[in-house]
């Protein structure tokens, strides 16, 4: 009895890698999303203003008034950049090192700004809301999808 509660802790904590199938309906509904950069990251600070607080250059200011800056297509941009990539090394086992490298250099440069895992959780949240009601969506993708933050964010949060 032990061992099996012992079985299932380890299989709640372990990630879960994404299988070829799931990999490709992440990387489908990335697709229709990952040219929208700013528009995604003004859903972002629409629904979560703290966040957007935590940004040096846009802290305090209208985000009508920043959105249309080069500096907001740039912040932008890195951020849809870094899930491109990690999205594309993802259901193939031989890159989970490469993921696990970019995860924890995103984890060590966030943590020294202060960024909470509740932050990174409205994130999430937010970048699903955009990405659900932009690409086709259903139980399949939301569930691949979910899979594929969950590693990512077990990394994080172990750093964090
Ligand atoms: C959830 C709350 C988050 C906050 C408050 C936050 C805040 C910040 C800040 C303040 C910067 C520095 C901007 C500057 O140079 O002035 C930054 C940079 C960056 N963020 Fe975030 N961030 C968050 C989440 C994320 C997430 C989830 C990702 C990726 C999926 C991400 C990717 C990046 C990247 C790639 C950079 C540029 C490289 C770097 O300096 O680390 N951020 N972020």
């Amino acid at each position: 009895m032990k061992f099996l509660i012992v079985l299932a802790l380890i299989g709640a904590a372990a990630a879960t890698p994404l299988s070829a199938d799931q990999a490709a309906l992440v990387k489908g509904a990335w697709d229709k999303v990952k040219t929208s950069e700013v528009e995604i990251l003004a859903a972002v600070f629409t629904a979560y203003p703290d966040i957007q607080a935590k940004f040096p250059a846009f802290a305090g200011k209208d985000l009508a008034s920043v959105k249309g800056s080069a500096a907001f297509a740039l912040h932008a941009t890195r951020i849809v950049s870094f899930i491109s990539e990690v999205i594309s090394l993802s259901g193939n086992s031989a890159t989970a090192p490469a993921i696990e490298t970019l995860a924890t250099e995103l984890a060590s440069n966030h943590k020294n700004r202060g960024v909470t895992q509740a932050q990174f959780n409205e994130f999430r949240t937010a970048l699903t809301n955009y990405v659900s009601s932009n690409a086709s969506w259903g139980d399949n993708v939301a569930s691949a999808w979910n899979q594929a933050f969950d590693n990512v964010y077990a990394i994080i949060f172990a750093r964090l």
